[in-house]
């Protein structure tokens, strides 16, 4: 295992470790905006995966969804960790089960390693670049479903500016074309549940790179396709992206345009 997937793997168990152990404990809940909850766990579990990469990696940047990460000095950096403490934090303060932790990092903009883990089902999802995507021990691949007709498909709503967002118009076309739509509320474990063949597609608009940057290197390194939802090149911290197993994105691309025409974002 590379240097910097061994690193994300033991760095993201031990943060992992204390979001099952506040699990099930009461919640201390705050909030960001309307509906945008942070918990005093996102900040433990940050706090301990900051300090581990300041402490191995002092010249990587660190861009953390609950800002613990490097000033924007540290822009020009080669090498930057993308890290969601805790991604599915309203499914956390809720209790149900679904979150994990996500480190992904990226070189030149690039991801090239990266995990998610969520310690309540065990669930340990890996990646490096050019060395394929796992689940705990277990290569993995995407599925080989090729209509849209016969899929299963995942997509997520932004916490913030809820008003401004048309993906209800997204939701209701691909709902008509396919076996259903889930909305599990973690995008990191979105990514995954396509990496190993869960979901045949993922859509979302307006995430940021901590919560995509490993998922996305694992549904590439699990064979998939990762694009932004006209078919361009997806940005870390783009504003839109499908990923799928690449058999129907095509099919995902032209449904999207469908609904944009309904309802222009
Ligand atoms: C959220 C989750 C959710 C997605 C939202 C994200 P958070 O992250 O990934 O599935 O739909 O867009 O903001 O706030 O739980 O880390
Ligand atoms: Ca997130
Ligand atoms: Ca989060």
């Amino acid at each position: 295992m590379n240097e910097y997937l061994k690193f994300a793997a033991e760095t993201a168990r031990e943060a992992g470790e204390v979001l099952r152990r506040d699990f099930d404990r009461p919640k201390k809940i705050s909030y960001k905006g309307e509906v945008d909850i942070v918990t005093e766990s996102d900040k433990r579990s940050e706090a301990i995966i900051v300090a581990k990469i300041r402490d191995r990696f002092p010249d990587h940047a660190i861009i953390a969804e609950e800002g613990g990460g490097t000033s924007a000095a540290a822009s020009g950096a080669k090498y930057r960790w993308h890290i969601d403490p805790l991604d599915g934090t309203t499914n956390f303060a809720h209790g149900y089960p679904c979150f994990a932790v996500s480190i992904g990092l990226s070189e030149d903009g690039e991801p090239i390693a990266g995990v998610v883990f969520n310690p309540v089902s065990n669930e340990f999802f890996s990646a490096a670049r050019g060395e394929g995507a796992y689940l705990n021990e277990q290569r993995i691949h995407v599925s080989s479903v090729d209509k849209l007709a016969t899929s299963l498909v995942a997509t997520g709503f932004p916490t913030h500016q809820r008003k401004r967002s048309a993906n209800m118009n997204y939701y209701w076309e691909f709902t008509l074309r396919t076996h259903g739509v889930r909305r599990d509320g973690s995008a990191a474990l979105d990514l995954c549940s396509v990496a190993c063949g869960r979901f045949d597609a993922y859509w979302e608009f307006r995430l940021n790179s901590w919560d995509t940057a490993a998922g996305v290197l694992l549904v590439r390194e699990a064979g998939g396709a990762v694009t932004a939802i006209d078919g361009g090149p997806y940005h870390l911290g783009g504003p839109s992206l499908i990923a799928s197993n690449g058999l129907i994105h095509d099919e995902m691309k032209e449904v999207s345009e469908i609904a944009e025409r309904a309802a222009p974002l």
